[in-house]
């Protein structure tokens, strides 16, 4: 009976972030972050006095298990509303089970853009919100790129967008090598020997998980000094930072919305409690970020409407803002996706990012790369800058 009334009471809302398997560590800190928002509005008193109840499973970094999950979600749990997903190859095998059951994917990490689904709200950063800032930026000083990336969708498809702006920026792309999901030192071996021949300005990495730490270690194992010729990524995060170590991560180049170093109130506030929820040394990401003001967004509509109905919650979203800790953000509902504020940090010797350039300006996303100059990309933020 105490089961019957919890699930007839409460938002019952599914969660899919890997907790084993190649990119648990950068999911865990998605998952930790949205259990923090729940814990945050439960703790308030719940939604229209109804707390948010998450129903859980471990995907294990594996497509074929995110979509067996969500289906399950969907069709035994009687979820309406999903949050997770983090590579694109998950979010692809999970779509289409959300489309389905016409309910509500909220995905909060970064990806390669050219996709929209109106069963998704998309809160990373498309590559107009990460890649173009970060080719701009190196642009400046670097010419010569070598490409190596994870073997799958992401990284093909945002090194294919990261291309036009190294060339549109007059750079070079010396080489584009990819390394499998789950690499061994010896995949790197190939990588290194590359770079060595070619003798980049910088590398660009989509790599992503677990290989990270195996690609950043190699480098410094190879004798390459990041102060002359950095690595520059977008999925290289506290998390997998923290599973490299501080030798290996220093002077290496991030672009993301979010840095646990950001000095503001708001983003203080987040960092301070998720580390006094799960630790002093617990990674606090852009992906975390997102998923923690995704959550709270979802709920805001959801208590302006009163219904968890995914048609309902979509009205809602429309323009919805909200002060996230990376700055106020908002869902621009031409494409589901969310304007977000770019960043880009350097790591330190203590392996923490230090921020080398913040533009101050919220970019209206644009995941089909409509507007594709360098030069650009923030000219109607300041009509939006709150
Ligand atoms: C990713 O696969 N979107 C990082």
């Amino acid at each position: 009976m105490g089961l019957m009334e919890n699930s007839v009471g409460a938002w019952r809302v599914g969660v899919l972030f890997s907790q084993t398997g190649v990119t648990s560590t950068i999911e865990r800190t998605q998952l930790n972050a949205t259990l923090l928002a729940i814990e945050e509005i439960n703790a308030r008193g719940g939604i229209l006095e109804r707390p948010i109840e998450p129903i859980l499973y471990d995907p294990a970094s594996d497509p074929k298990k995110f979509r067996a999950f969500a289906e399950r979600l969907f069709q035994v749990d009687r979820i309406r509303l999903l949050f997770g997903c983090y590579m694109s190859s998950t979010r692809k095998a999970v779509l289409p089970v959300v489309e389905a059951h016409r309910g509500l994917l909220f995905y909060p990490t970064l990806y390669e853009g050219f996709e929209y689904s109106r069963h998704c709200i998309y809160t990373g950063a498309a590559p107009n919100q990460n890649s173009l800032q970060l080719a701009k930026f190196l642009l400046s000083a670097y010419n010569r790129f070598l490409f190596v990336g994870s073997n799958y969708v992401y990284p093909y498809e945002s090194n294919r967008v990261m291309a036009d702006f190294v060339v549109q920026g007059k750079g070079k792309v010396l080489d584009e090598i990819y390394v499998p999901l789950r690499p061994t030192p010896d995949d790197f071996d190939k990588v290194i020997h590359r770079i060595k021949k070619t003798s980049p300005d910088v590398i660009f990495s989509t790599v992503v998980g677990s290989g990270t730490s195996v690609l950043y270690r190699a480098y410094r194992a190879a004798g390459f000094d990041s102060a002359r010729m950095p690595i520059a990524s977008l999925t290289t995060s506290e998390a997998e930072v923290a599973e490299m170590g501080t030798e290996a991560a220093e002077g290496h180049i991030t672009a993301a919305p979010f840095f646990e170093t950001l000095s503001s109130p708001a983003a203080k506030r987040f960092v301070t409690s998720f580390k006094e929820k799960y630790g002093a040394d617990a990674p606090v990401t852009a992906c975390a970020e997102a998923a923690y003001f995704q959550l709270h967004l979802a709920f805001r509509a959801v208590a302006k409407c009163g219904s968890d109905d995914p048609e309902q919650v979509l009205g809602n979203l429309r323009d919805a803002e909200f002060d996230a800790p990376q700055g106020r953000v908002r869902v621009d509902p031409e494409n589901n996706h969310t304007f977000l504020w770019p960043r880009i940090a350097r790591l330190d010797r203590h392996g923490r990012f230090q921020t080398v350039w913040n533009p101050g300006v919220r970019v209206k996303p644009d995941p089909y790369c409509v507007v594709q100059s360098l030069d650009d990309w923030s000219v109607e933020l300041p009509l939006l800058h709150p």
